[in-house]
């Protein structure tokens, strides 16, 4: 068990979690993929050291040299999400090379295709374990590491619009994602009295490389479903990741235990008729 400071009030916000993000750091799992690597950049913009936590390795090398060359402070660290042991060396690698734990961005995750009559439970397993079991093994090791610090923290899951929308024949994922919903609400209880704020974030759909892949099987996907966005595209990476930035920086610190939709209004687009069909 590891040893908890005793029970104590958050900590008031001090000068240097305003604004920049300097000596911070952040472990950001699946920061090899389209939208982890945004939001590893924009942590790094901010002056954070980034732990890019994929399982991805070369990526992953790939990712921490560039945000090196654009003068940041990266590494990257192979891990499998849903492996108890390697979740724990992969945070305590994370200490042993920057020194500390600030921020957790949960991220790694698949996008299986199977209705649930011909779903295998291999199948469900694989999605329930790389979202769900993967953010609580990696909140419970970087959760451990923030308390122990003592001054705080932020934790932001990546959910989706289908926790609430559920995708046709993707009958694994948006329960998934419905469940990194309330686990953000469950560790937000827990974790308040720590300081410690957590989060999940529900993009729509982004064009990184899990959509391609979808987009790539279902050619007409990505027109049918832009009909339903008002806004008429994909949300950016970069949109994604400022609001990640946002539910970890000083102005966010009483924002906590909630799924926040970033969505260009498709989630209340029930009666919503395109004007160009
Ligand atoms: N792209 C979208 O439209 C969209 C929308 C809403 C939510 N999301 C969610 O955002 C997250 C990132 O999606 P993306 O579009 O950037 O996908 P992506 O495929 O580009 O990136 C996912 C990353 O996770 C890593 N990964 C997968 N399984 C892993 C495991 N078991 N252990 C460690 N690393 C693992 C992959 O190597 C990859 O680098 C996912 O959780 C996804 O469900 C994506």
């Amino acid at each position: 068990m590891i040893r908890r400071p005793a029970l104590r009030r958050a900590p008031p916000v001090t000068a240097e979690r305003e604004g920049s993000m300097e000596q911070k750091v952040a472990i950001v799992t699946g920061g090899a993929g389209g939208l982890g690597s945004a939001i590893c950049r924009k942590f790094s913009t901010r002056g954070a050291a980034v732990a890019v936590a994929d399982i991805n390795q070369e990526a992953a090398e790939q990712l921490a040299q560039s945000v090196a060359s654009d003068g940041g402070k990266a590494i990257a660290v192979q891990v499998e999400v849903t492996d108890e042991m390697s979740v724990t060396s992969a945070v305590r690698t994370v200490v042993s090379h920057l020194g500390r734990v600030d921020f957790l961005v949960h991220c790694a995750g698949t996008n299986i295709k199977a209705p649930i009559l011909d779903m295998s439970l291999d199948q469900w397993n694989i999605s329930l374990e790389a979202h769900l079991t993967g953010a609580f093994l990696f909140c419970r090791e970087a959760g451990r590491q923030m308390v122990e610090q003592g001054d705080g923290g932020s934790v932001v899951l990546m959910s989706s619009v289908t926790a609430t929308a559920p995708v046709p024949e993707r009958g694994a994922y948006g329960p998934a994602k419905a469940a990194l919903i309330n686990f953000a609400g469950q560790l937000g209880l827990e974790w308040a009295r720590y300081g410690i704020n957590v989060n999940a974030v529900c993009p729509g759909v982004a064009l990184t490389p899990m959509t391609e892949m979808v987009y790539s099987r279902e050619p007409e996907l990505r027109e049918q479903r832009l009909k339903r966005f008002p806004i008429k595209r994909e949300v950016l990476p970069e949109e994604v990741a400022d609001l990640v930035l946002f539910l970890c920086s000083k102005e966010a610190r009483y924002i906590n235990g909630v799924g926040i939709p970033i969505d260009g209004g498709f989630l209340n687009s029930g009666f919503y008729q395109d004007p160009e069909s």
